[in-house]
């Protein structure tokens, strides 16, 4: 029984897409087959495969209808976290997403995953993203504190999100947890966060996030062991679609 993740695989079976590099980069020809080919020979029926967010580009039930098919049909235990292009999954639904695919996929938001002794805890997350100024040398000179002070009030609402999901895992008598966050745990500001310090506090052994595309953004946040928590970037493009070992 192993525990893999990896996020943002940006299906598009339904839907229009709209990322222009996902049309033209290498890393992502062919996305969707190599990773049903990787999860087939790495992950067995009970296993469990976290998908960390932007699932979709569908908008509505009946364009994200194929992604949701091709999700299930995956092998193991599939627990999908919320993402920013996730337009199916309004913040109110996942109560109505979790009874609607009961024993097929399940929607992780306020609420835990059991996996063995150790609960997956998480939410969506946030963090700012500029506008940033650079100077000519292309140092960071600056911010737009109007955008930074919204996104301050998002993640404050994903902070009390994640805290449920906390509290519901230890009310139901788990002290073990592994986090799942869609963005990245901090801003390239920040050397740590609300998240980062939860996750402490709760004595979180990790933190496995996605969101980040493109090799310039690969270090956006914190990679590797800090404060006795490991911290992994698991999006697709990062890992060349090979769904990552978290824990067995
Ligand atoms: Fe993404
Ligand atoms: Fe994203």
């Amino acid at each position: 029984m192993a525990l893999y993740a990896i996020g943002d695989l940006h299906l598009h079976f339904g839907s229009e897409l709209k990322a222009r590099g996902q049309r033209t980069d290498r890393l992502w020809r062919n996305h969707e087959e190599r990773f049903r080919k990787n999860c087939a020979a790495l992950i067995g029926p009970d296993d469990t495969l976290l998908l960390a967010g932007d699932h979709s580009w569908g908008k509505n039930d009946a364009e994200c209808a194929p992604d949701f098919r091709y999700i299930e049909e995956l092998p193991g235990h599939k627990v999908l976290l919320r993402g920013n292009h996730d337009m199916f999954w309004d913040a109110k639904k996942t109560e109505a997403l979790n009874r609607r695919f009961e024993g097929r996929l399940f929607f992780l938001q306020n609420n835990f995953y059991p996996f063995g002794r150790t609960a997956l805890v998480g939410t969506k997350g946030f963090c700012f993203e500029g506008p940033f100024w650079l100077d000519r040398r292309g140092r960071l000179a600056g911010w737009d504190e109007e955008a930074k002070e919204r996104a301050d009030r998002l993640v404050e609402r994903e902070a009390e999100r994640l805290r449920q999901s906390f509290e519901a895992a230890r009310e139901a008598g788990f002290h073990r947890y592994i986090m799942f966050l869609h963005y990245p745990p901090t801003s390239i500001l920040e050397r740590d966060s609300v998240f980062t310090r939860m996750a402490e506090e709760y004595g979180a052994g990790q933190v496995i996030y996605a969101h980040c595309h493109g090799e310039s953004r690969f270090h956006d946040s914190i990679l590797g062991e800090k404060n006795g928590v490991r911290y992994s970037l698991v999006s697709g493009d990062y890992l060349n679609w090979t769904p990552q070992k978290i824990t067995d």
